[in-house]
């Protein structure tokens, strides 16, 4: 990445969100969990938070959708922030090559997740995070609204209760983990607290301010510092393995960026040392990333001459 460059992010937000709108009506709004097939699918909106503590947006870049998948990213930070390596003894960091529900490796890999953002992966990071604090999805929320500056972030109890409705696939991942001694929580807490993290709902605005910890390698908004410099490394490279799932590598092709997806719409990427940024649209390619999220993303580091490769 050209060091030291000064990006024009109003500039740049101009021309991905009108890369974003070429996109048009590719693409299907998430309707497996039927609550979230109510949202407007030619929504649309982007915000960029540098580490020195500006803040552009674009579009819908104020308005809350469901965060879905992009909330893992949280929780595998405050894993690894409670209880460092610990949490690697359950789940690997290897990319799974399958989608983000996919069942079948984990017979073969004797109930260890591939890695911490596939479902599988996930719901381990949730018990562990369960274990070391005792709530969870509450220590998510209370993280985002830290980091966001916006108290009334909360779970969408709708939503929440359309995925636990729908979430046999989910049930069925977390009952294969468990009947390999890989949970230390019960069942149903797991998948209470998974499906109340991923129903959060946040917008643009509240997700890049969020995640820029992770731009600023590891430290918080208020100067603290969540993890290591070193384990900030590690959450970006896997954000960037398999933060996209099965299209983590036509990801890292078009965009170059770590970066997570979530059936919301949502995406969060990471510019090391400079940035983070959040697309958002409604409408899903086959792997589950938003169509229009990843086409502005691209633009803007194609556009900049900016990623991390
Ligand atoms: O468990 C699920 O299926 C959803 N709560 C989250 C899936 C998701 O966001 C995958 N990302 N693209």
């Amino acid at each position: 990445m050209p060091a030291g460059e000064n990006l024009d992010y109003r500039l740049l937000l101009d021309a991905a969100a009108a890369a974003a709108r070429a996109t048009g009506d590719q693409g299907h709004v998430a309707d497996y969990i039927p609550a979230l097939a109510t949202v407007d699918p030619d929504a649309f909106g982007m915000a960029v938070a540098t580490v020195d503590g500006e803040l552009y947006g674009i579009g819908d870049w104020e308005q809350p959708f469901s965060v879905q998948s992009v909330s893992k990213l949280f929780t595998l930070a405050l894993a690894l922030a409670h209880g460092g390596d610990t949490v690697w003894r359950g789940v690997g960091r290897e990319p799974s090559g399958n989608p983000f529900n996919s069942l079948v490796q984990l017979e073969s890999e004797h109930g260890i997740p591939r890695n911490p953002f596939i479902n599988a992966g996930a719901l381990v990071v949730t018990d562990r995070l369960q274990t070391m604090t005792g709530d969870a999805a509450g220590a998510v929320r209370e993280f985002l609204r830290r980091e966001s500056g916006n108290p009334l972030l909360d779970t969408d109890p709708i939503v929440a209760a359309s995925e636990a409705e729908h979430g046999h696939r989910n049930a069925a991942l977390a009952h294969f983990i468990a009947s390999h001694g890989n949970l230390e929580n019960p069942v149903e807490t797991v998948l209470d607290h998974y499906y109340a993290h991923c129903a959060v709902s946040a917008s643009c605005r509240d997700l890049v301010l969020a995640g820029s910890f992770l731009a600023r390698y590891g430290v918080r908004t208020d100067g603290t510092r969540l993890m290591s410099r070193s384990e900030a490394k590690r959450v970006n490279a896997v954000l960037l393995t398999c933060g996209t799932y099965d299209a983590a590598g036509e990801f890292a092709f078009r965009v170059g960026l770590p970066g997570k997806s979530g059936v919301g719409g949502g995406v969060l990427a990471i510019l090391p040392g400079r940035a983070a940024v959040c697309a958002w649209g409604p409408r899903l390619d086959q792997a589950g990333n938003s169509v229009a999220a990843v086409t502005a993303l691209d633009a803007l580091t194609t556009l900049s001459g900016c990623s991390i490769f």
